[in-house]
C-alpha cells in the first residue's frame, strides 16, 4: 500500500495538513491551474528511488518542474516548432545556460556584432573566469565569419534581428557554415517570438536547423510586461540534455504563478504580435517622412541592412526597432526627444502593452560604426495604443527636440 493511502489520527493538527484534499475530476476549465509544492510525494520508496537523476517530465521535486510548468513549456515547443523546452528564471538566464552546457575550458565561441550587449558582456565574463574564447563576427559578411572559426570552435551564436540596429544575417549561409563544421548553433528568436521565424524547419521543408532557440518570454510571450522569464527550446535531444543537466546542477527554477502568467500571455499572443508589429512597420514608415529622422533601422524597411534576409526568413514583424536622427541632432537632441514624450515611457526592455523609448544605449564603437561621426540612435518599442496617438506624441517631442538649440542660446 502507498503512503498516501494511510489513515491518519483524527486531531486537528494532522486534520489541518493531511485533511480533505477534493478532487479536480469533473471540473475542466481554460486556465491551467496553478500548481504549488516543493514535496512531490512518491507512493512508496521504489518509486521515489526509481526517480533519482531523472531529468524532463516527471515530477521528483518542486524546483524540477510541475503540471504547470510543464504545460507552459509544451504550449512553448509546439508554437515555435520544437521537440524540447525548458523554462528559465529570463531570457538572459536561458542563454547562461546554453553557453554554459556547450563551452568547456579552452573552447571558444562567436556571437555576432549586434548580439544582445549582456550576451557580450557574459562571453567576457567566461573569457575571464574559464578561459573559454570568443569572437564577434559581423552578421552581414559571413566570409569573414568562416576565417574566425578555429579547430577548438564549440559554439555559433546568433540573433536575428540583432539588437537595437536590427541586421538579419543570412540564417540559411549561417546554418551551412556551421554544419560543415561541425559547431552547435544557437539563435536568439526573441525578436520572432517563436511566431515569424521557425528555428528549427517547417513541416515538410528539409532546411538545416538551429540546435537551440533562445525566448526571452519576459517579452511578447507575457506580453504584459510583469513578468521575467525565458525559455531553451531545442529539437537535438542529446544538446538538450547537456542544458538540463546544467539547469539541475546549477539549482535553476521558475515559479508556477509566472508560469500561469505566461500562459495567459500565450492565448493572446499571436494577436498582440501582430497588431503590435502592424502598429510599429506603420509608425516606422511614416517616421521615414519625418524630416528630423535619417534613416530607420526596421528589418522590414528596405533601407534597414540585411532586408533582403528578413524577407528570406520571416513571416512577420515584431514592434521594437530604432530610428537614426540626422547627423545634425546629437546626444543631447535624441535625450531631449525622448524626454518631450508624453504616451511613450523611458524604459528597457519590449513586447508590453506600453510603449517605451530609450536614447543612447548603443555602446559608442557600434554606433560610431554606422553614424559617420554624427546623429544620434533612438530605440521605440510599440505597445497596443493607438497609432494615432503614438505619430501625434512622436511628432510634438520632434518639435520639442529643436529647441535644445535655441534654448541654449
Ligand atoms: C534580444 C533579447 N534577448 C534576451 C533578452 C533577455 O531577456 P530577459 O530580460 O528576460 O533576461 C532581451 C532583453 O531585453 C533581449 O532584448
Amino acid at each position: 500500500m502507498g503512503k498516501q493511502n494511510r489513515t491518519h489520527p483524527a486531531g486537528a493538527a494532522t486534520a489541518a495538513v493531511h485533511g480533505a484534499q477534493i478532487s479536480a475530476e469533473g471540473f475542466d476549465a481554460l486556465a491551467t491551474p496553478v500548481y504549488r509544492g516543493s514535496s512531490t510525494f512518491f507512493p512508496n520508496t521504489a518509486a521515489q528511488r526509481a526517480k533519482v537523476d531523472v531529468l524532463g517530465l516527471d515530477y521528483t521535486y518542486g524546483l524540477h518542474g510541475n503540471p504547470t510548468q510543464y504545460t507552459l513549456a509544451q504550449r512553448l515547443a509546439d508554437i515555435e516548432g520544437a521537440q524540447h523546452c525548458l523554462l528559465c528564471p529570463s531570457g538572459l538566464n536561458a542563454i547562461v545556460l546554453v553557453a554554459m552546457a556547450v563551452l568547456k575550458t579552452g573552447s571558444h565561441w562567436l556571437i555576432p556584432g549586434n548580439v544582445y550587449n549582456p550576451v557580450h558582456a557574459l562571453a567576457v565574463r567566461l573569457k575571464a573566469d574559464f578561459n573559454i574564447a570568443f569572437d564577434v563576427y559581423d552578421p552581414l559578411d559571413l566570409d569573414a565569419l568562416e576565417n574566425l572559426i578555429r579547430p577548438e570552435t564549440q559554439l555559433l551564436w546568433a540573433e536575428a534581428p540583432g539588437s537595437i540596429t536590427y541586421e538579419v544575417p543570412d540564417l540559411t549561409r549561417l546554418l551551412q557554415i556551421a554544419s560543415s563544421k561541425n559547431l552547435l548553433t544557437a539563435i536568439d528568436n526573441t525578436w520572432s517570438a517563436g511566431l515569424t521565424y521557425k528555428p528549427f524547419g517547417t513541416d515538410g521543408a528539409a532546411q538545416p536547423s538551429f540546435d537551440f532557440s533562445i525566448q526571452a518570454l519576459t517579452k511578447y510571450q507575457c506580453g504584459h510586461a510583469d513578468v521575467l522569464m525565458g525559455a531553451v527550446l531545442s529539437s537535438n535531444t542529446l544538446a538538450f540534455a547537456e542544458v538540463e543537466k546544467r539547469n539541475r546542477a546549477y539549482g535553476v527554477g521558475v515559479s508556477p504563478e509566472d508560469c500561469a502568467l505566461v500562459l495567459r500571455g500565450l492565448l493572446t499572443l499571436p494577436l498582440r504580435y501582430k497588431a503590435q508589429g502592424n502598429a510599429a512597420l506603420e509608425i516606422a514608415q511614416w517616421l521615414q517622412s519625418q524630416p528630423e529622422v535619417g534613416k530607420v533601422l526596421h528589418p522590414a524597411l528596405a533601407e534597414c541592412p540585411g532586408h533582403v534576409h528578413f524577407k528570406a526568413h520571416f513571416t512577420g514583424s515584431a514592434s521594437v526597432f530604432s530610428i537614426l536622427l540626422k547627423s545634425e541632432y546629437g546626444d543631447i537632441h535624441a535625450c531631449r526627444f525622448v524626454d518631450s514624450l508624453q504616451i511613450f515611457k523611458i524604459a528597457y526592455s519590449w513586447g508590453g502593452p506600453e510603449s517605451l523609448a530609450l536614447a543612447g544605449i548603443l555602446p559608442a564603437d557600434r554606433l560610431s560604426q554606422i553614424l559617420d561621426g554624427n546623429g544620434s540612435l533612438v530605440r521605440l518599442a510599440i505597445g497596443l495604443e493607438d497609432v494615432a496617438d503614438l505619430k501625434a506624441d512622436l511628432r510634438q517631442a520632434l518639435d520639442a527636440m529643436k529647441e535644445v538649440n535655441t534654448n541654449q542660446e
